[in-house]
């Protein structure tokens, strides 16, 4: 009898007798059992119903996204899409409206499911069983989810909280020369620390390692590039060997709706298309994703009213005796002792934070900024809770 990496396999499938009469059922690949569970934020709607909370009461501080939410132009949008008709295999119309925004042509850009999505099919286009990945952390799951999925090694480069988290453009350089790795993700500015990887640096890497692929993910680039005048993008590298991956569920407020684009040199752009599942991307998506980018002034109005309301966030904070964590974007990290525990705590309140424990930094939550009368109840039950606690 062979082993079964996942026991309910054992129990629900049916198998067929084989030769001598023993059992054979299918088998998943044998890297399934190296794929880790990735927890995510957004309030689990298992979960709540658990706690009894209504999802309407309950403020999530654990995602990452815009929260004035998207532009009714996407509603407007919505109504008129026919859902009987196939979307447009290659996005074109997105892609085209893309290609007006960044300035590069749309040959350069490629269309998905959410960001996540590009990861995987970066993961099928380019990652092969045994392949070293690099991954610069700590940093967003899926990266090193996709990686194993196909079978490759994982060597990650973490930041430390000694040094504010900040990247070492030696220590990775020294890592990249002695593991090779075939593909490298890096986030900037990075999920959960909201710090940023300077483009020069990411440029040396990559001048340095042509054969290896730099997935540089910039999902959260527009929020910090609005703090920080000048910011430059890695699209702006134009090198044979980065990609960029932004996702349009966090600023635009697509995240039901799942969408999200890469930048790259065409030649990889046709390697994704030609690994994509038939029309991944939505028609609903693909319209929402033009009219969310026609409606720059909510954009704007939203960003800024997101920084007004993170800087009296920060300030709240700190009035409390709290040192949330320097941070590029509008999310942080806050030592709170015991994110776990204290993410249970506020939870009873319908108040929704990411426990870090899964980025292996138990110690800390990450919040995301809401409205700033959200932001308010969170620090009044902070201030509640903390003097209870003493
Ligand atoms: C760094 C990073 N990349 C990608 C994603 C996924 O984005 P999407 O919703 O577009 O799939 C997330 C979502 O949490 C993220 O934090």
């Amino acid at each position: 009898m062979r082993r079964f990496p996942f026991p309910f396999m054992a129990e629900t499938h049916g198998g067929t007798v084989g030769i001598g009469g023993t059992t054979v059922l299918p088998q998943p690949k044998s890297a399934i059992a190296n794929v880790p569970f990735v927890t995510h934020g957004a309030a689990d709607p298992a979960e709540l119903e658990a706690w009894g909370l209504d999802p309407e009461e309950v403020v999530d501080f654990s995602v990452n996204d815009n929260p004035y939410g998207p532009s009714p132009a996407v509603t407007r949008a919505l109504a008129s899409v026919p859902a009987h008709r196939y979307p447009d295999r290659e996005a074109r119309a997105l892609r085209r409206a893309l290609s007006a925004r960044l300035g590069v042509g749309p040959e350069r850009i490629v269309a998905g499911n959410g960001a996540s999505e590009l990861l995987w099919l970066v993961a099928l286009g380019y990652i092969r069983s045994r392949d070293t990945v690099m991954i610069v952390g700590p940093t967003f799951g899926e990266y090193e989810r996709v990686a194993r999925l196909m079978g490759a090694r994982v060597q990650f480069w973490r930041a430390r909280a000694e040094t504010g988290f900040a990247v070492d453009p030696d220590g990775v350089a020294a890592v990249l020369d002695t593991v090779r790795p075939a593909v490298v993700f890096l986030c900037t500015p990075n999920n959960p620390t909201g710090t940023l990887v300077p483009t020069d640096v990411i440029a040396r890497w990559a001048r340095a390692h042509p054969a290896c692929l730099f997935v540089v993910d910039e999902s959260y680039f527009e929020f910090a590039a609005y703090r920080l005048a000048g910011l430059r993008s890695a699209i702006e590298l134009d090198l044979d060997n980065i990609l960029v991956i932004r996702s349009l569920t966090k600023l635009y407020g697509l995240a039901g709706l799942r969408l999200g684009y890469a930048v790259a040199p065409p030649q990889v752009v046709a390697v994704l298309h030609r690994v994509a599942p038939p029309w991944h991307v939505n028609a609903v998506a693909q319209a929402a994703g033009v009219a969310a980018l026609t409606d720059e002034a909510h954009v704007g109005r939203s960003l800024a009213r997101v920084w007004d309301a993170c800087d009296k966030f920060r300030r709240g904070l700190e009035t409390l005796g709290l040192a949330p964590l320097p941070s590029a974007t509008h999310f942080f990290l806050l030592d709170v002792g015991d994110g776990a525990a204290w993410r249970r705590r506020l939870l009873r309140y319908g108040l929704v934070v990411r426990d870090c424990a899964s980025f292996g930094l138990p110690q800390y939550i990450r919040l995301a900024t809401r409205r700033e009368e959200e932001n308010e109840r969170l620090l009044a039950t902070l201030a509640r809770e903390r003097r209870r606690a003493t």
